[in-house]
């Protein structure tokens, strides 16, 4: 039997504010009992679980930050097959028969594709970058012969420079079949029209060659046949195919009726049936997942391969125009090549047909840092490169470059509103870069946008000036549930944010599509600053994973989104014209168990002194070295932190005591990052990490780094660890701090009232922080102008129902309103290739929406509320 009581409150709660366009703390702490008038408790007989009343107080008549139409965008790269065997259409593997040639500016050395010995712009030491390079297999990939013949790949005949390698094919019988089995299989579909296109050279040959696209069961789906009489020219054969059944294994073909030697090039099987109809264009149902997307830009060519493994590596984007076949294909740092089919024309193309502004990523004469990092100071180039490409999309046809677009089929000048100027490129070196390439492109281009692909780290600092920053967060869901409130306290002013890469990447389930969403919140809320976000990667061809979690998975039969793809789409698609007030009054959160400690693996030379007071100034642990703490192995592989040791005291609480100790940073020898391979260990300064409310299992704490040594600077940042994963966060909130190496320093933690914690270090307060236990609870709350609706979006990632009562401070509230709601039953569901709809937005009418209502959010939920209002 259940009883429920209204009374007075009883117990400490805080207030969120969801606040605009400043930089203080939105942390109402102080805003507590006197403002909630009564909870409600609900007693279950025998048992004492206690519910505490909460509420999201709305108020539309304080308006915030305008939500731009950018705000949600997608990350396009070739990987994962995102393009080749993805979007775009083409159905032959290896159609130019390059997929053997190692990465420009490599040379092929014991089964190595090496790249050039040279410096890396980042750690200035030597990458030596090389990889496997299996030569033979590569020749023949997606290709085979059945029959009595010998085969080649070589470059002895040429259709085109640019491709210069070829089949030889020898045949000693007839009957001999040339068969390509496309990317896992190709995707025919009953009815539907091919485009084949290929090159032959024949020789001695005379006879006929037959095209046929066959089932994986054997049958013939399509065949045409074409006469060959011997000659030494290349000569192009094209046919319309029609097939008379779908079959999504099936591959194509080419029998020869006699015997001789022949040469073979680009085997071209084009579906007609692309997405708006476009020659050379893309895969309808998955470029439809994109267009449904609703993004506000799509950013291409990527990701780390615009960078390449080494400079010459790099995306060319003028090596992608014009007829597919004289492209030159490259090796993308994914370890496939890119047949560039989905050029850049094609891109600007399928920006427009989606109806999203075109962001282009350019190189600015560096190779990506974690390969081999080379790098030129012959900037002008690049310059240029970039000018030209702005043009292409841009200028009128009395251009040279916009001329060219327009002989391409498209006079009217393209949507391209972004160029990101590198892509995680970091350091000072890069700094100085974009400075410079800035001031110019900026004068000449006031209408771009140039983003910086400087993170949150010091260095962008030495950015003169810069439209946009470009974060990245690959991260744990822990992450993005801790920090909703990152971008709230960030100063505003010298740049905005476009945060272009950003995922869980540790699971691929609700828990990381509620993670996403709560981080958005954030975003959203903060939308005078983060101008625009993209989730990466977006496109992952099921039989080939290059990254942990991507967005929309597809085979040949089918494409689906994960339940972090409808959290993109809902946000999208419930953009609200611009911000408004909300609160949320939730029970705080204290620490709990309190256990402290130290991680790392040298902990004992960096601190000692260790001693540990009580609220009550109770001495707890008097002058203890770390030794005497109990040892824990951590499992996690965590990026940053790693398999390292975990020392606790056992049995004392820091909540409303001091801890105090002496801490000193030494230089060590460290391996390198995960990422890469190559790199030799490096000389890197090592600080011990603070832990404390930790767990029993050592699972989930605080962390509080003392300090870091990043770039030139030494800060201190505080994160927590959930699941034995830290949930790092980049922005440090600690000051410049300087720190000598090997010196001993006094580090004073003082844990005050509501989880508040001041550090001290010699003397100097040098950190401030709240030890945060989000709620579970997320909420961002809009108005959107041209529907006269309030939108509200809660976010519960908890196992349990979310009842707050909801104030709305409005003339007057429609009852008849549209609820849409993303749940599930376990955080563990993820949508499936065999059950692609488990999780998807559920749109509802409701009628009970008033000026004050209750609203029941189901456990593990995403939910959208719609209201019409009047002001
Ligand atoms: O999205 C995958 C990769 O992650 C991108 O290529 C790169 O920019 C980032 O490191």
């Amino acid at each position: 039997m259940i009883i429920t009581l209204i009374v007075k409150p009883l117990l400490i709660s805080h207030m969120k504010t969801n606040r605009f366009n400043t930089n203080t703390r939105n942390y109402k702490r102080d805003l507590t009992m006197k403002k909630l008038k009564s909870v409600t408790l609900t007693l279950a007989l025998m048992c004492s679980t206690i519910l505490l009343a909460q509420t999201i107080n709305i108020n539309p008549k304080v308006k915030g930050s305008v939500v731009g139409s950018n705000l949600y965008g997608v990350f396009f790269e070739e990987i994962n097959h995102a393009g080749d065997g993805g979007l775009y259409a083409e159905l032959v593997k290896n159609r130019n028969f390059e997929e053997h040639v190692i990465p420009s500016g490599m040379k092929f050395k014991d089964g190595f594709a090496v790249a050039p010995h040279s410096l890396n712009y980042e750690h200035g030491g030597y990458s030596d970058w090389k990889i496997k390079w299996d030569m033979d297999s590569l020749k023949m990939d997606g290709w085979k012969v059945r029959g009595d013949a010998g085969q080649e790949i070589t470059s002895e005949n040429q259709l085109n420079p640019n491709t210069p390698n070829a089949m030889r094919l020898e045949m000693r019988s007839t009957g001999v079949v040339l068969e390509n089995s496309g990317y896992w299989g190709m995707r025919i579909i009953g009815n539907d029209k091919y485009d084949l296109r290929f090159y032959v050279n024949p020789q001695n040959f005379t006879g006929s060659i037959t095209a046929r696209i066959v089932s994986i069961n054997g049958d013939v789906l399509a065949e045409q046949s074409f006469n060959i009489a011997k000659s030494d020219k290349w000569e192009e054969h094209t046919a319309v195919l029609s097939a008379n059944a779908t079959d999504y294994k099936a591959k194509l073909e080419l029998v020869f009726s006699n015997s001789g030697k022949v040469y073979i090039d680009y085997v071209s099987l084009f579906p007609q049936n692309t997405f708006k109809g476009r020659k050379n264009g893309m895969r309808p149902d998955v470029a439809q997942m994109i267009a449904n997307l609703n993004p506000g830009f799509f950013r291409w060519p990527g990701g780390c391969i615009a960078e390449g493994a080494t400079l010459e590596n790099r995306a060319k984007w003028k090596e992608t125009l014009g007829d597919p076949m004289q492209r030159q294909s490259e090796w993308i740092l994914w370890n496939y090549h890119s047949t560039w089919g989905f050029g850049y024309h094609e891109f600007l193309q399928f920006c427009e047909d989606i109806g999203a502004a075109g962001m282009f990523v350019a190189n600015v004469g560096m190779s990506c840092s974690v390969r081999n990092g080379d790098w030129t100071e012959d900037y002008e180039p690049y310059l240029q490169d970039i000018i030209d490409a702005i043009d292409y999309a841009t200028a009128p046809t009395s251009n040279k470059w916009g001329a060219k677009r327009a002989a391409a089929g498209h006079p009217e000048p393209f949507n391209l509103k972004n160029v990101e100027l590198g892509n995680e490129q970091v350091g000072d070196h890069y700094a100085q870069r974009y400075n410079y390439f800035y001031r110019i492109l900026k004068a000449k281009y006031p209408q771009i946008t140039f983003i910086s692909t400087l993170q949150l780290s010091p260095s962008r600092e030495k950015l003169e000036k810069a439209d946009m920053i470009d974060p990245h967060w690959y991260v744990n869901a822990g992450f993005f549930y801790d920090n909703d409130r990152l971008f709230d306290k960030m100063e505003r002013g010298k740049y905005d944010i476009y945060i272009g890469e950003y995922a869980v990447i540790s699971e691929a389930n609700m828990n990381s599509a509620l993670a996403e969403a709560a981080f958005l919140t954030g975003v959203e809320r903060n939308s005078d600053l983060v101008k625009m976000a993209s989730y990466a990667p977006l496109l992952q061809n099921n039989n080939r994973k290059d990254w942990p979690t991507n967005l929309i998975w597809y085979d040949n039969q089918k494409a689906m989104g994960r339940a972090s793809y409808y959290v993109q789409q809902m946000y999208a698609n419930n953009r609200p014209s611009y911000n408004i007030e909300s609160s949320n009054a939730e029970p705080e959160r204290n620490l709990s168990v309190g256990k402290i400690g130290f991680v790392g693996s040298d902990v004992q030379s960096m601190v000692r002194n260790f001693s540990v007071k009580d609220a009550n100034g109770k001495v707890m642990v008097e002058k203890k070295p770390v030794e005497s703490l109990r040892k824990i192995e951590r499992q996690s592989s965590n990026r940053w932190i790693g398999k390292q040791i975990i020392n606790l005291l056992d049995g004392v609480s820091v909540n409303g005591g001091i801890v105090e100790f002496e801490v000193r940073l030494l230089e060590s020898e460290v391996e390198a990052p995960r990422f890469d391979t190559n790199r030799k260990p490096r000389k890197v300064t090592l600080a011990p990490v603070f832990i404390f409310g930790s767990d029993e299992n050592a699972n989930d704490y605080f962390i509080l780094t003392i300090p870091q040594v990043i770039g030139d600077r030494t800060v201190m940042t505080m994160s927590r660890a959930t699941n034995g994963e830290a949930n790092i966060d980049r922005n440090p909130g600690g000051s410049n701090l300087k720190m000598e190496l090997n010196k001993w320093f006094k580090i004073r933690i003082v844990f005050g009232k509501h989880n508040q914690m001041s550090v001290y270090m010699d003397g100097d307060k040098v950190f401030e922080q709240i030890a945060t236990i989000p709620s579970g609870h997320y909420t961002i709350t809009g108005y959107d102008e041209k529907t006269g609706e309030i939108i509200i979006k809660v976010v519960n990632s908890t196992d349990k129902e979310y009842t707050p009562t909801i104030n709305i401070n409005a003339a007057s509230v429609k009852s008849n309103g549209i609820v849409v709601t993303l749940s599930s039953l376990s955080k563990k569901d993820e949508n499936t290739m065999n059950e692609p709809t488990k999780i998807v937005p559920i749109i509802t009418e409701y009628n009970k929406f008033k000026k004050k209502f209750i609203y029941t959010f189901k456990a593990n939920s995403f939910s959208i509320l719609r209201i019409k209002t009047e002001l």
